[in-house]
């Protein structure tokens, strides 16, 4: 007979190798708190509803205390031969109370059982990753604050296109992250559902109190479908969905740092801490943070792909093809959190070069549609503003000079409607000032922006 705890049926051991593939004990091992947690809360359940004895419960809660002692201890062998982490909890479980460890398992599979871990796993980390995401977001405002009247030039096509607040860029961010934040927050109600007593598929046997379950491990909901309830993999799916869109945010902000750290940008530097040199080039001081990140969200929208591929395909209710939820979950856990904390620091570290990027504003042509407008609000179509400014853009090229270096003699050849205030009109300063339409670059607009972030801020 096999020493498997479900080896009754069989007449050999499970082949060496087929242990070690069907294994999932080296990674779900991390899910021995919630193993427990649930175990306890399904012990006093059973003995709340007499189908086990009080006595049988209290070793069993007991035993299983001291197991969470030793994992913590780092006095627990894990064993491959014991699949997963519920086989091993509970084969020590019995070889420490005897009898009334066999009694746990009543009225439970390890269906409903990893479900149950994995809900729980997954919301404790989901409260986690939010908090990591508003600590990244205090980052941004704080930065944002900071840097409240940089102008920069803003951005399409990679090509300058107005000057903006650096701060409005900042801002930007703070608001994808609201974003994620949210999604996340819909992650949470989503694994905030209980899925034990559904046993194998089924349901059971055994007069059970889910409702009890849920309570003690303050589920807000127990699954109303038992087939349902073990088959749902939603959850990890929406986890990875949410985590992928916001390492896509993380990976995009990379881009640019990697960018502004350029010679070619000079916008930011980073701070030593937050950076590496070259083994053979002296000089280098390379942006790996951010590089590691935009690389970081490839693999995480990868988990995601698996982690629906897997899914796609599959019967109800269990198959074991779910027991590959796991690596890519753990994994994009990680990698998540891993980036947020990083990134929270990179850019409390972060150094604005103000000069360079007003610079970079002077020296273009950002101001055309500025005066365009201009030209709109002396009476003309917008239309024949917008190609009296390009006339105006292709002079200047022509000359090598720049917008605001044209004299009025110039300016009145393209159109009587210029005056002296035209100077003026087409300052970044004055460009950045005008956009003051709600949600737009100006400096009261953004001042407005944080006043709202703060509150958010509070609220979340
Ligand atoms: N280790 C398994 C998993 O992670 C636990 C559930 C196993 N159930 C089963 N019937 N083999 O999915």
């Amino acid at each position: 007979m096999s020493e498997q705890l479900w080896g009754g049926r069989f007449s050999k051991s499970t082949d060496e190798m087929i242990n070690e593939f069907q294994a999932s004990i080296q990674f779900d091992k991390r899910m021995y708190h919630e193993d427990i947690a649930g175990s306890i809360a399904h012990a006093r359940m059973l003995a709340k509803c007499g189908i086990i004895s009080n006595d049988d419960c209290q070793k069993i809660t007991d035993g299983l205390k001291a197991i969470l002692a030793d994992i913590e201890a780092g006095n627990f062998d894990f064993s491959i031969d014991l699949e997963d982490i519920h086989m091993n909890i509970e084969k020590r479980l019995t070889d420490r109370i005897g009898e009334a460890g066999g009694r746990l398992h009543t009225a439970r599979s390890r269906n409903d059982q990893v479900a149950l871990d994995t809900h729980m796993y997954v919301r404790k980390e989901t409260a986690d990753v939010s908090k990591l995401i508003l600590d990244l977001q205090k980052a941004f405002v704080e930065t944002a604050r900071k840097y409240d009247d940089v102008i920069m030039p803003g951005y399409t096509h990679l090509q300058r296109a107005q000057p903006i607040l650096f701060s409005h860029h900042m801002l930007a961010y703070f608001s994808m992250l609201c974003r994620d934040f949210s999604r996340f927050k819909g992650v949470y109600e989503r694994c905030d559902i209980m899925p034990l007593g559904a046993g194998a598929l089924a349901g059971t046997t055994f007069p059970i109190d889910r409702q009890m379950v849920a309570k003690q491990l303050n589920f807000s909901a127990v699954y109303p479908n038992s087939l349902d309830a073990v088959s749902d993999r939603d959850y990890i799916m929406e986890f990875l969905a949410a985590a992928s869109i916001l390492m896509v945010h993380l990976s995009r902000l990379s881009e640019e740092i990697v960018l502004w750290c350029s010679r070619e940008f000079s916008f930011v530097e980073l701070d030593d801490a937050h950076c590496t040199g070259s083994s053979m080039m002296p000089q280098k001081k390379n942006p790996d943070v951010s590089e590691l990140v935009r690389g970081k969200a490839g693999r995480t929208i990868g988990h995601l792909m698996a982690m629906l591929t897997t899914v796609k395909g599959l019967p109800l209710a269990y198959n074991k093809d779910l027991q590959e939820d796991k690596e890519g979950l753990f994994d994009t856990i990680d990698t998540v959190k891993f980036s947020l904390a990083v990134y929270a620091q990179l850019i409390r570290g972060m150094k604005v070069k103000k000069e360079t990027m007003l610079k970079a504003v002077q020296e273009d042509f950002s101001n055309a549609t500025d005066l365009a407008d201009y030209l709109v609000k002396k009476g003309m179509p917008f239309r024949q503003a917008h190609s009296v400014s390009g006339k105006a853009v292709h002079y200047c090229i022509e000359q090598h000079k720049w917008l605001e270096d044209m004299t009025m003699e110039e300016f009145k050849k393209l159109s009587a409607l210029f005056e002296p205030d035209v100077k003026e009109a087409i300052r970044p300063e004055t460009c950045v000032k005008n956009r003051n339409s709600y949600g737009g670059t100006s400096y009261a607009q953004t001042q407005m922006q944080l006043t709202a972030a703060d509150q958010i801020l509070k609220e979340q």
